[in-house]
This record gives structure tokens, C-alpha cells and sequence, in this order.
């Protein structure tokens, strides 16, 4: 598959690799120059390119990228890419970083507002999984121990599609809904960053509260904001367990 990708961070950077360590054809960009990717580019095959360029021709699009930077992308920057390409989103909404988006803040699902924003239907997915998670607990289709992603979007064959991307990752995925019901997935939710199991992950889907998530998304970032940021990716299990924590009232695990 020939697979685009904006944004090549902790998320980005880490799909890169798992797609080209696959065979697919990855193309990335990034915001501060495509120099910058010289390094990956030669440990994966991936290529740097433009922006105009990392969405032509291409099977997949995954966006990966601040939330706050959505908004800068061109206006009309997909317009010309095929209807039934699959466009990822993997962000999540943090005021603290993003500023206040007053749609979300309102209720909007986070990924609605991206697609707003970009004038294109978007597949949420890789939103709920840490950094060091999706780079170190993935694991062969059947383990008793994979963990499972959920995907969420208005296009079944879209889903399905992504859903092999996820397998590529290391990891089952579990289909639920729409964009608009994609608020299951979103920080604050138990489903968010808890690693869980397929049969696990359907009933923390389940079982979500909206009116909870802003409270949880907050107290589960106030804990990462303790740690500096270089612990951020090792510290994962221990992040995930207390993610768990927060969320043990909705969660059998
Ligand atoms: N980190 C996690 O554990 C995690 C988990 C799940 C979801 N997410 C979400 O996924 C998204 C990406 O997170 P991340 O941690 O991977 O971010 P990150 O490490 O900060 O990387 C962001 C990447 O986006 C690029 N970028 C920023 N603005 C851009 C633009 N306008 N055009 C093209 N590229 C642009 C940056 O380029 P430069 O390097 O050139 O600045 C960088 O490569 C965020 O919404 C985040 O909330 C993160």
C-alpha cells in the first residue's frame, strides 16, 4: 500500500516505521523541513517530501499532528485526493496545548471538528495509545495479550482498510461507529491510553460517559505533567496503569 503522513512525531515517526518495516510505501512531511527526516528516511525507505506532494498518489492519509496546527493546513489542501482515500486522524484536543476550541469545548467530537475543518471525511484512530505503547506492545494476531484499537468514521470500507493498517501496527481493532459517536475514544474516556484487550475495549466503549470526559482528560494529564517530557515514552506502562485508575470504576480489567 502507498501510505502519506503528516506529522512525523511520536505518533507520525513510529507509524513510519511500522509501515515500511511491513513493505508499504510510506511518504512523510513534517512542519520545520523535510532535511530534518534525513535520518528516518534512511533507517525505513520512507521519503521526505512537500505537503502537496505526501498526499498525491496515495492509498492512505494519516494526520498526526497538534490540533492546533489543523487549522494551518491549506485551505483545500485535500480537495483533490480520491473520495474513497482513507484520511486518518490521530490527534486528541488538549486546551492546554491547542488553546480553547469553543466546538469542542460545546460538545463537538474532536474528530467532527477536524473534519470540519479539513473539509473531508476523517477516520479516527491510534488516538487512545501512547507514544511508547503503539512502539512496544504490539503483537501477533491471535496472542491472547493484543491489545485492541478502536476505529471510528462514516465509511465501512474506510474502516476496514485502516482496521489492516492497525493489524500492520500490532494490534486488533474494534469498529463501534460513526465520527459523531467518536467521542468514545477521546481523552477522558475509559478506552483512552487504558491498553486493553478486544473484549475489554468494547466494554469500556460501552460504558463511556460524555459528561465525564473534560474531568478525566485533565486528571490524567495533570499526572503526565508531573514526569519531564523525556519520561514520557518509557514511563507508558506505568502511565497506562494509571490511566486504569482513574477510570477503575468503568473498567473490568
Ligand atoms: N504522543 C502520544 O503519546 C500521542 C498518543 C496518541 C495520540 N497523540 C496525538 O497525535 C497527534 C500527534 O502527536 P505526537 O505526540 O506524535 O506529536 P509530536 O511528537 O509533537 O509531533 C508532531 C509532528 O507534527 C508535525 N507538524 C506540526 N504541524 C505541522 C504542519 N502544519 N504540517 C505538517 N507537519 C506538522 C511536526 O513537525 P516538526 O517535527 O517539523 O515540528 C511533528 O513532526 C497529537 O494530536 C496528539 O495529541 C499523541
Amino acid at each position: 500500500m502507498k501510505i502519506g503522513i503528516i506529522g512525523v512525531g511520536n505518533i507520525g515517526g513510529t507509524l513510519v516505521r511500522q509501515y515500511s518495516k511491513a513493505g508499504h510505501h510510506v511518504k512523510m512531511t513534517n512542519a520545520s523541513g523535510i532535511e530534518k527526516l534525513k535520518d528516518l528516511a534512511s533507517e525505513t525507505g520512507a521519503s521526505g517530501v512537500s505537503l502537496a506532494d505526501v498526499i498525491n498518489d496515495v492509498d492512505a492519509i494519516i494526520i498526526s499532528i497538534p490540533m492546533l496546527e489543523v487549522p494551518k493546513l491549506p485551505k483545500g489542501l485535500f480537495e483533490k485526493v480520491p473520495a474513497n482515500t482513507p484520511i486518518v486522524d490521530t490527534g486528541n484536543y488538549y486546551p492546554l496545548r491547542d488553546g480553547k476550541i469553543a466546538d469542542i469545548e460545546n460538545g463537538m467530537p474532536e474528530s467532527v471538528w477536524v473534519s470540519n475543518q479539513i473539509r473531508r471525511p476523517i477516520i479516527k484512530a491510534y488516538n487512545n495509545i501512547l507514544a511508547g505503547s503503539l512502539m512496544n506492545s504490539g503483537r501477533s494476531k491471535g496472542d491472547p495479550q493484543r491489545l485492541a484499537l478502536p476505529v471510528s468514521g462514516d465509511n465501512k470500507e474506510s474502516k476496514n482498510l485502516v482496521s489492516t493498517l492497525l493489524d500492520v501496527s500490532g494490534f486488533d481493532s474494534y469498529d463501534y461507529g460513526t465520527l459523531e459517536e467518536s467521542w468514545r475514544q477521546q481523552p477522558g474516556s475509559p478506552a483512552y491510553c487504558t491498553d486493553l484487550n478486544l473484549s475489554q475495549l468494547k466494554k469500556a466503549i460501552a460504558k463511556t460517559r460524555r459528561d465525564l470526559l473534560p474531568g478525566r482528560r485533565d486528571l490524567g494529564l495533570s499526572f503526565i505533567l508531573k514526569h519531564k517530557p523525556e519520561q514520557f515514552i518509557p514511563l507508558y506502562k506505568e502511565f497506562a496503569q494509571h490511566f486504569r485508575v482513574i477510570y477503575e470504576s468503568d473498567l473490568e480489567v
